[in-house]
């Protein structure tokens, strides 16, 4: 891949952050890691190491929920919900104040195009920062009329802040991941302990010198970069903390469910998915082919929400396929600060060889690749956008969550035979549906076993609209009032008063 004028200039406040000293929040003050140990994060473009990041481990986790303790039980609870709302609304203005940055620390980090970002991963994490700032001083109990035979008695609910909550997220929106989860457990008065990916642990890192010049007091965010099954273990295990919040594999969802099993703490899961998306032929093709192409390809297809089923009425199947495979064919790959990219590279080389492998499989099973079907170039981690077809459930391809620009297209006759193949996976976390027939799209949407259902669109995330899985693809909700309900505890309060 040649660079070309249009790769856009690093900001020198960007160079300057991603080669100096990177170190993590904890109780309120920049510091490394206790063992004083780093870890590369690399540039997915180019495969070169980017930056050396601290490497927070068990001893790092305990100071960070010390911290985050000391916090819950002192200061935080000082802070009015007024203040609080205050404060989160802040941190989003600095995010919007340095969006430019973001947009490319999120670019060298993660790979993503820098324009997608600029309009999507950081906006959208500003607004998720406005929205649960206006819900601190919203989070109401209710008086409850109680049927106790012989007394008059006033009973009422609480809402109160769960406590600690440790955090651990992914690699494919980082910001927007870190966003989604601080938002709402600071609105609800809880102390946090987040965990980054340690594939992307920059733009937290550039959050954590945010929160701090935000006002935040010490304690309340604390965050701490690197490994899963060391740091991210610790935290999920940790008996000072109240509740985990995760979002990344089922595999690893499981663990963290046993993990959480030692002292009970809540848990909620945003896990992998296999997204049908079912186009019919009354469909307006011209809005869902496009449609579809972005479903899968969106992000490289590093969303846990992809469209990566693509199932298409017979008699528009072939049409369809080819559309989407020449959308796909059209789409330039290159490093993502180049503003002429519309997909950059895949996350990491375990990411790349997943995929590689996924590609393989499927056809060995005898799956075939209409475009795509390879890595692309030696350089960086690039797979092409890649369209199968002759796909059968029984195949990997079919059943499991591939995370790359990889669609399956399959035929159907009839609204029924597609419902049953559409919830035949384990996962359950988003639809998509493509018909100008209302009734036919709404008795669908029904009856999907998806926490998200889109209707002639796909991938479209408001702060305001609850986002989760059914089935394998986790437990409880984030964003909308409803995520509240993962950092608060209700307390019935009954006093006779006759
Ligand atoms: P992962 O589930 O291993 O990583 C997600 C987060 O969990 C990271 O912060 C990681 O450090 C942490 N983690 C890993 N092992 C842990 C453990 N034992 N205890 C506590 N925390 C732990 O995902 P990974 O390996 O990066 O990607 C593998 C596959 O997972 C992808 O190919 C994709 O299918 C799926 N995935 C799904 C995501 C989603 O948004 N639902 C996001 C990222 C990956
Ligand atoms: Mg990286």
């Amino acid at each position: 891949m040649e660079t070309s004028s249009t790769v856009v200039e690093t900001l020198p406040q960007v160079k300057e952050f991603v080669s100096g000293r990177h170190k993590m929040l904890i109780d309120g003050k920049l510091v490394e890691a206790a063992s004083g140990k780093t870890f590369p994060s690399y540039n997915p473009a180019t495969g070169e190491v980017l930056a050396e990041v601290p490497e927070g481990d068990k001893e790092d986790i305990d100071r960070a929920v010390s911290a985050a303790r000391r916090a819950f039980e002192g200061r935080w609870r000082q802070v009015t919900p007024s203040e609080r709302g205050q404060l989160i609304w802040k941190l989003g203005e600095l995010i919007e104040k340095h969006a430019d940055e973001f947009a490319q620390i999120e670019s060298l980090d993660n790979g993503k195009p820098v324009a997608v970002a600029r309009v999507a991963d950081v906006p959208l994490a500003v607004d998720l920062f406005r929205y649960m700032a206006g819900w601190a001083t919203k989070i109401e109990g209710n008086t409850i009329p109680l049927s106790v035979p012989g007394g008059g008695y006033l009973a009422y609910t609480l809402r109160e802040p769960v406590g600690v909550a440790g955090q651990i997220i992914p690699w494919n929106f980082p910001l927007l991941m870190a966003a989604w989860k601080l938002g709402p457990a600071l609105a609800a008065g809880c102390a946090v302990v987040l965990k980054v990916a340690e594939q992307t642990p920059l733009s937290a890192l550039r959050l954590g010198g945010l929160i701090q010049e935000a006002g935040f007091p010490a304690g309340v965010v604390n965050i701490v970069t690197g490994f899963g099954e060391t740091a991210g273990a610790a935290l999920a295990a940790h008996p000072g903390v109240d509740k985990i919040a995760f979002t990344g594999s089922t595999e690893v969802g499981k663990l963290i469910v046993q993990a959480a099993a030692g002292n009970l703490k809540k848990v909620s899961l945003e896990l992998g998915g296999k997204s049908p998306n079912v186009v019919f032929k009354d469909a307006d093709l011209e809005v869902a082919i496009p449609g579809a192409a972005s479903a899968i390809f969106f992000n490289h297809g590093q969303c846990c929400c992809a469209g990566s089923r693509l199932y298409v009425e017979k008699s528009v199947f072939d049409k369809v396929v080819e559309g989407v495979a020449e959308q796909g064919k059209q789409i330039k790959l290159g490093p993502g600060m180049d503003l002429s990219t519309q997909m950059g590279p895949l996350v990491s080389s375990e990411q790349l060889e997943r995929v590689c492998g996924y590609l393989a499989s499927g056809r060995q099973e005898g799956a075939k690749a209409v475009i795509g079907g390879q890595r692309v170039g030696e350089r960086g981690y690039f797979v092409a956008p890649t369209v199968l077809t002759e796909v059968k459930p029984s195949m990997k391809v079919y059943q499991e969550e591939i995370f790359g620009p990889v669609v399956a297209a399959m035929p159907f006759s009839d609204a029924r035979e597609v419902e049953a193949a559409a919830n035949e996976t384990i996962y359950g976390l988003a639809a998509g549906i493509w018909t100008r027939d209302i009734s036919k799209a709404h008795s669908l949407a029904e009856r999907l076993r998806a926490g998200t259902v889109w209707i002639n669109c796909f991938n479209v995330f408001d702060a305001a609209l609850p986002f989760g899985g059914y089935k394998q693809s986790g437990w409880g909700r984030e964003m909308g009032h409803e995520v509240l309900e993962n950092y608060t505890e209700t307390k019935s309060v009954c006093v006779r008063i006759k």
